[in-house]
């Protein structure tokens, strides 16, 4: 049996807990619009056409945020073909996933969407093939109250208030060669520092994101970001980091690390704008959007595009089937954000509904939740006010890709008002129990408000339509409380919350 210890401590907090981290991404590929969140001829459709189980079970999630409409769809994308009577909208070619777009659904529709599902849209624009002026347009068509020809249309379009959107994507993985309109750094750089001067000219208080690189290994990433903020420090206020090549290739133990490379990644950005604040002379900081991250199964057929002359709408693509391990590890890079919380203000699990995502859908028929919902929804309902430093002993795990790690890892949350504190605990190891033991004297007489574990014998489930819930957080009758310390004992491949009240 591995032994690991935590420190709890009031006085040691990182920053507040935000409710941007929970976020999520609704992107126009494959199922995630059409016949995800959008769907008329399901018997729960709203006027809209929008489903309404699929809006309540994204409130269930807790999603803070919803990113739209893309992704490697915004860099070819026209805001204005998704505006105006439905029936008179073209149907558009999607080169970034060989798909066709109706444009059914497009920026008033996603904004009546995420206001029902209570979420805050934060909207990416396209510097890939568009550039100052365009951007200019829908920031008009969005945040102007009327008077002018954008905000006019708008009203015209049957939404009077402004939509008010206040994060703003400047582009999409710029980065990346795969990208439709890729840019070097520098070019993008440019390009990103006028449209945001331009922006700001309209509204000075948006809060916009620039693009980091796609990915730590990618061969440009530290001075992607180095170059792009020496461009636009003074005119942004977050830069982004995507992250996805977390997937189990044969080697759990490895998988299960992966929060490693997320800590490595934040923390790389961070000292990087870090340099351009000292090198520029600047005051303010510049922080981390983690706009895009989840376990994806990239070399699998789900994630293959359309090719040829075969250009479908809302195709089946990135479908992945995420089972226990999985969840262990969304869980796992959960808690490196929320530890990450005075440098990363915003995140965007990518993505929502069918497309890598915890929500599934049957075209007019049922929806299931997978494995990596409930980390996620149980982080989201329970973690709370500050995040607290720990201090952490933890035995060691022998990794292929990241040498010796911590076989613990784990954040902790607490609600000085509501008197709550919430642990969330990983054990990465493959095949050992692990007894935790935490130290809570410094936060007053605490008794134990619950405690769920997600794990199961066959780290291989994964949730289907038929059956989302043989396998759930259970509640762990181990976790207990005396004399100040709590003991809980954590199976192998695992994730767990532990909540504590006075
Ligand atoms: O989320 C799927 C895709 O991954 C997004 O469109 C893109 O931004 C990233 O490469």
């Amino acid at each position: 049996m591995l032994k690991a210890t935590l420190v709890l401590d009031p006085a040691f907090v990182v920053g507040p807990v935000r409710r941007r981290t929970f976020g999520s991404f609704v992107e126009h590929l494959g199922r995630c619009v059409y016949t995800g969140i959008h769907d008329p001829a399901h018997p729960s459709a709203d006027a809209d056409g929008f489903r309404e189980d699929v809006i309540d079970v994204v409130r269930e999630l807790g999603v803070g945020t919803v990113r739209y409409p893309g992704g490697n769809f915004v860099s070819g994308y026209r805001w204005e073909d998704g505006v105006g009577p439905q029936d008179s909208r073209p149907t558009r070619l999607d080169l970034a996933w060989h798909s066709s777009d109706p444009n059914t659904v497009g920026v008033d529709e996603f904004i009546r969407w995420a206001r029902k599902a209570d979420v805050e849209p934060m909207m990416a624009i396209n510097l890939g093939t568009r550039g100052v002026q365009e951007a200019l347009d829908i920031l008009e068509y969005c945040n102007v109250d009327g008077g002018t020809h954008f905000s006019d249309l708008r009203r015209q379009n049957g939404t009077d208030e402004p939509h008010n959107i206040r994060m703003w994507c400047l582009g999409n993985e710029m980065d990346g060669p795969w990208q439709i309109g890729h840019k070097t750094a520098h070019e993008y750089g440019r390009l990103a520092a006028e449209t945001a001067r331009a922006m700001r000219m309209i509204d000075p208080d948006l809060e916009l994101v620039v693009c980091g690189s796609s990915g730590s290994a990618m061969p440009t990433f530290g001075a992607w970001e180095a170059t792009v903020l020496a461009e636009t420090y003074s005119h942004v206020d977050m830069v982004s980091a995507h992250a996805y090549y977390y997937e189990e290739d044969g080697d759990l133990a490895s998988f299960l690390a992966s929060a490693v490379d997320m800590d490595h990644f934040v923390e790389s950005v961070a000292a990087t704008a870090d340099y351009v604040r000292a090198a520029k002379k600047q005051t303010k900081r510049i922080h981390i959007s983690f706009d895009e991250w989840n376990v994806w199964y990239q070399q699998r057929a789900e994630s293959e595009p359309p090719s040829g002359q075969d250009w479908p709408v809302a195709p089946v693509l990135l479908e992945d089937r995420y089972n226990v391990a999985d969840a262990v590890v969304v869980g796992n890079l959960l808690i490196s954000l929320l530890r990450h919380t005075d440098r990363v203000h915003s995140a965007s699990l990518a993505q929502l509904v069918n497309v890598i995502a915890p929500i599934m859908t049957e075209p007019g028929g049922r929806l299931w939740r997978q494995t990596t919902f409930h980390p996620f929804a149980l982080t989201a309902q329970h973690a709370k006010g500050d995040v607290l430093r720990l201090a952490v002993e933890s035995p060691q795990v022998e990794t292929v890709k990241f040498g010796e790690v911590n076989a613990l890892d784990a954040v902790a949350t607490r609600d000085a008002e509501a008197g709550e504190v919430a642990i969330f605990a990983v054990n990465r190891s493959v095949s050992e129990p692990l007894t935790l033991t935490v130290d809570i004297r410094s936060l007053g007489d605490l008794r134990l408000l619950g405690a769920q574990t997600l794990s199961n014998p066959d780290h291989t489930w994964a949730a289907t339509a038929d059956d989302d819930t043989s396998v759930l957080p259970r509640d762990n009758s181990s976790a207990a409380v005396s004399g100040g310390t709590v003991t809980v004992e954590l199976p192998a491949v695992s994730w767990s919350v532990i909540r504590l009240g006075a």
